[in-house]
């Protein structure tokens, strides 16, 4: 049952434990406050008590849960926990795979491709985490320690660890990604170069960002520091970063937004790469959230 719990909300047996004891301290905490303001409420008859005690308790839970949850440091689960109840017990929010009247699914899937530290993923998943209609939902990556992955797990967005020779072979990964019904994959970080597969899959729905101004500074071995220190050697005065359109070609496709940053006498590759991961971070998920958007329409 425990095996199946930690599975179910992506947990290592102490994020568990400290999950069920969440639970327990905040039904503990439940009952006994229920009870103070029932005796305050003096109720004397049987069935207009149990009644005023199940509203009680029923408001009261959530409340004592995320009070609990703030304590342990668990308080995005609990929060996502809450909300999905809300949603069953309400109906108010369809799930993804409803179709509205003209049988077009009302939400938008992405999945987020990354291998590296996963700043861009996280800052992605934080933007989109309570979004309307925009959702990730799934996490790929070709290593298992890649930082995006705790992410992910912490989130609870699926994950999927991709093997080279699979990828690169056939259809690849495509019919797997296709499972989750994602319609616009978010490249942060991911370094290797998609397959035509992949790419005539989600033509035009593949989105990558490179921390330079393409067309300089791109293709093979050219990825996070390697780019600012090539850079910095050919005494640029500027960099920055630009976000496109993946076609069959590494780094290339249609660009969608560049943004630049003044590269200073005493910058150094480590500098820079600060400058042009804050520009990463400021409008990557912007850039997204506009392109899914236009995929509503
Ligand atoms: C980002 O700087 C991204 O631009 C780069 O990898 C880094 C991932 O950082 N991508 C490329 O170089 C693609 N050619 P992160 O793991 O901290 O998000």
């Amino acid at each position: 049952m425990f095996e199946r719990l930690k599975e179910k909300w992506k947990v290592n047996g102490w994020g568990l434990l400290i999950i069920l004891l969440t639970f327990a301290l905040a039904g503990t905490g439940t009952g006994y406050l229920g009870k103070l303001l029932m005796n305050a409420l003096k109720v004397r008859i049987v069935w207009v008590y149990i009644l005023i005690y199940v509203v009680v308790i029923t408001f009261l839970w959530p409340f004592m849960v995320i009070i609990t949850s703030l304590l342990f440091g668990q308080f995005h689960f609990f929060r996502n926990y809450l909300w999905r109840i809300w949603n069953m017990m309400t109906g108010l929010k369809k799930t993804d795979s409803q179709l509205d009247t003209s049988g077009k699914r009302d939400g938008v899937r992405l999945a987020i491709f990354a291998s590296g530290t996963g700043t861009n993923a996280k800052r992605i998943i934080e933007h989109f985490r309570d979004h309307r209609f925009i959702k990730i939902s799934l996490l790929v990556s070709n290593k298992q320690t890649a930082g995006a992955i705790s992410i992910a797990a912490q989130e609870n967005i699926p994950t999927l660890i991709i093997e080279k020779e699979k990828f690169f072979r056939g259809n690849g990964y495509v019919e797997e990604i296709r499972g989750f019904g994602i319609d616009l994959i978010i490249l942060a970080g991911f370094l290797w170069k998609l397959p035509a597969s992949l790419v005539s899959a989600w033509n035009h729905r593949i989105i990558n960002i490179h921390p330079a101004l393409l067309p300089k500074y791109g293709g093979k071995g050219l990825y996070g520091h390697h780019v600012h220190e090539a850079v910095i050697n050919a005494k640029e005065k500027e960099s920055g970063i630009t976000i496109h359109y993946v076609d069959e070609i590494y780094d290339h496709g249609q660009p969608i937004l560049q943004e630049k940053v003044v590269i200073e006498e005493n910058d150094t590759a480590e500098t820079l790469a600060k400058k042009v991961q804050a520009l990463e971070h400021l409008h990557f998920p912007k850039v997204i959230e506009e392109v899914a958007k236009k995929l509503r329409l």
